[in-house]
C-alpha cells in the first residue's frame, strides 16, 4: 500500500514577542491510505500541535509534511478535521453546519440537492441527533456538539480524517457507539485517520498503529494486531490485548511521571 500521509523532520515552535517554545523536534512518521494511527500522549505533549499541522492551519518551521507525495501548504478538502473544541459554526443549526461540511466536499457535484440532503441527514441520524436537527450549538451539549463536529467532518467526505480527542466529552455508551462508528466507516471507506487520545483503551479499539508522543517528539510507534471489529467486551482477557496494554501503560506512564519530575521545583 502507498503512503498517503509523510511526515518528514518536521520542527514547530510558537514564537511569542520574548520567548520561543519549541513544541515539536524532528518527527518523522510514514502513514499508509486507509491507517487509522492513534497518537496518545499526556497533556501538552504536542498532539494538538501536530495535527494543527497536519491540517493546514498551523505551519512546519522546518521539515515537511506530504500528502499523496505533495507537499502541503494550508488547508485542503482531502482533510476533514474534527477539533478538540468543537468549533461549530455558532449562527448555523445542527443540519446547517453538517450542510456545510457537505458543501465543501470534493464529490459535492456528484450529488443532486435531495442527494445531499439525504445523506446530510444519514450522518446526522448516525450520530444520534436527529431530534435535534434544528437547534443552535448553544442549545447542545458538549458531547451533542462534538457529535455535531464528527457528522460534519463525515460529511466532508474527505480521504483523510483529523480528529483531536473528539469523544473525550461523550458519556462511556455513546463513546463506544461512536468509536464503532468511526472505527466502521474508516474502513467501510478507506479513510486515512489521525486520532488523538489520551485513552489507552480507544486506542487500542481503534487502531492500527499507536504512535506514542512523549513531550516534543515520537517515543515509540506500535502496531495493533488484533483483527476487526473490534469488541472491547472480546479482548479482556486475551493474552495479546493485556500485553499491548501493559507496555502502552509502561508508555504512557513513564511519560507522566518524567512531566511532572520537570515541573516540580524544590
Ligand atoms: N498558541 C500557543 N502559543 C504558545 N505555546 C503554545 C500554543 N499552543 C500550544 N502551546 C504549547 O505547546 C505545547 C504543546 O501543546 P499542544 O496543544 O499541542 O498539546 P497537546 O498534546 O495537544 O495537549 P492536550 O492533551 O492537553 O490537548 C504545550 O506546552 C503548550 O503550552
Ligand atoms: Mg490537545
Amino acid at each position: 500500500m502507498s503512503n498517503k500521509i509523510e511526515i518528514k523532520e518536521l520542527y514547530f515552535d510558537y514564537t511569542g514577542k520574548k520567548k520561543t517554545y519549541s513544541a515539536l523536534e524532528n518527527i518523522n512518521l510514514e502513514i499508509k491510505e486507509g491507517e487509522f494511527i492513534c497518537i496518545l500522549g499526556s497533556s501538552g505533549c504536542g498532539k494538538s500541535t501536530l495535527l494543527s499541522i497536519l491540517n493546514g492551519l498551523n505551519k512546519a518551521k522546518s521539515g515537511k509534511i506530504l500528502i499523496d507525495g505533495k507537499e502541503i501548504s494550508g488547508p485542503g478538502v482531502n482533510r476533514a478535521t474534527v477539533f478538540q473544541n468543537y468549533s461549530l459554526f455558532p449562527w448555523k443549526t445542527v443540519k446547517g453546519n453538517v450542510l456545510f461540511g457537505a458543501k465543501q466536499s470534493a464529490n459535492r457535484k456528484n450529488y443532486t440537492k435531495e442527494e445531499r440532503n439525504k445523506k446530510v441527514i444519514g450522518y446526522i441520524e448516525r450520530v444520534g441527533l436527529l431530534n435535534s436537527l434544528d437547534k443552535y450549538p448553544f442549545e447542545l451539549s458538549g458531547g451533542m456538539q462534538q457529535r455535531v463536529a464528527i457528522a460534519r467532518a463525515l460529511a466532508l467526505e474527505a480521504d483523510i480524517l483529523l480528529l483531536d480527542e473528539p469523544f473525550s466529552a461523550i458519556d462511556p455508551k455513546l463513546r463506544l457507539e461512536l468509536q464503532e462508528l468511526v472505527s466502521r466507516l474508516s474502513k467501510e471507506h478507506n479513510k486515512t485517520v489521525v486520532f488523538i487520545t489520551h485513552d489507552i483503551d480507544e486506542a487500542i479499539l481503534l487502531a492500527d498503529r499507536i504512535v506514542v508522543m512523549e513531550p516534543k517528539r515520537i517515543k515509540e510507534v506500535l502496531s495493533v494486531n488484533l483483527s476487526y471489529p473490534r469488541l472491547r467486551d472480546e479482548l479482556v482477557g486475551r493474552k495479546d490485548y493485556e500485553l499491548l496494554h501493559k507496555k502502552l501503560i509502561s508508555l504512557f506512564y513513564e511519560n507522566i511521571s518524567n512531566d511532572i519530575d520537570s515541573e516540580v521545583i524544590l
